[in-house]
């Protein structure tokens, strides 16, 4: 249904070789802290993972700066007279959106609840055929069978793809009409627009740049030690070729006087 109006778009981590690339992550982190986060939380991402490498990789100063000024407490305790107590946050700390709790979500926002976007990627991952090379592996298991890019394709359709309904297009109501979202009506307006966010890096304040770099930074987020496991699966290839070279060529030396 739906799902084919979405358009493959050509991510820094896609293929076999593909990597994060750190300065978009960084620019995305922008936009969400800009933009998203004035709904949405993201409650599995602690602030020191904004640290730690393979992700933004911003300086351990200016995240605990950051964690500190977040406009959402982190609620702590029982202290010592048995209350529970509101802090800043700490490296340590989640991100956290602006409500306390889905009620309260749902109040501020027409009833519609938000969604937590650290693992949206994921959660909305849509399967698809693979391509055409990986067809002689699918006996080997559901592994090949969903395109793992799907998720990140989709969120960026679902930021790009606000408009005017269509003529004949009945729209409920305080919803928006958007061609990538099951149903077309979304409950979320228009996050983004030209100019809302200014980049440090020179990157044009676009909408497109804005969907794609925080549509990098949400894959990230779904998916932490994906550089790492990519950069691990390389190594064990390199391995397993000089190992077969050296017994090859060993094999050769052992048996050369047995003809
Ligand atoms: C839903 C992403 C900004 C309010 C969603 C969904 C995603 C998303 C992925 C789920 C869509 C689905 O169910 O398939 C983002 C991103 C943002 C952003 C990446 C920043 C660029 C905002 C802002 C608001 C907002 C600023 C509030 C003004 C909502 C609401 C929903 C929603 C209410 C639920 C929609 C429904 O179920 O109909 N958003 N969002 N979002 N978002 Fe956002």
């Amino acid at each position: 249904s739906g799902h084919q109006e979405i358009a493959r778009q050509a991510w820094a981590f896609s293929g076999f070789t593909g990597q994060f690339d750190r300065a978009q992550l960084q620019r995305g982190f922008q936009v969400y802290k800009e933009v998203c986060s004035n709904c949405h939380g993201l409650k599995r991402v602690a602030f020191r993972n904004l640290v730690q490498p393979g992700g933004p990789e911003f300086p351990e100063a200016s995240v605990k700066a950051l964690a500190a000024e977040w406009p959402n407490k982190i609620t702590d305790g029982p202290n010592d007279e048995g209350k529970m107590f509101e802090r800043p946050a700490l490296l340590s700390d989640p991100i956290l959106g602006p409500y306390k709790n889905d009620q309260e979500a749902r109040a501020a926002q027409n009833g519609a609840l938000p969604p937590d976007l650290s693992l949206i990627t994921r959660a909305r991952g849509i399967e698809r055929n693979p391509p055409w090379y990986i067809h002689p592996f699918l006996m080997l298991g559901d592994i090949f069978k969903s395109y793992q890019e799907g998720g990140a394709d989709y969120l960026y359709a679902l930021l790009t793809g606000f408009s005017d309904p269509p003529a004949s297009f009945h729209l409920v109501d305080g919803k928006f009409y958007n061609k990538a979202f099951a149903g077309h009506q979304i409950s979320m307006p228009p996050p983004l627009s030209e100019g809302a966010v200014t980049y440090q890096d020179g990157t044009p304040s676009t909408v497109d740049n804005y969907a794609r770099d925080v549509t990098a930074f949400l894959s990230w987020t779904a998916d932490p030690s994906f550089d790492q496991r990519k950069r691990i699966g390389w190594q064990v290839i390199l391995y397993l070729v000089v190992t077969t070279i050296l017994l090859y060529v060993g094999k050769k030396r052992i048996w050369s006087a047995i003809k």
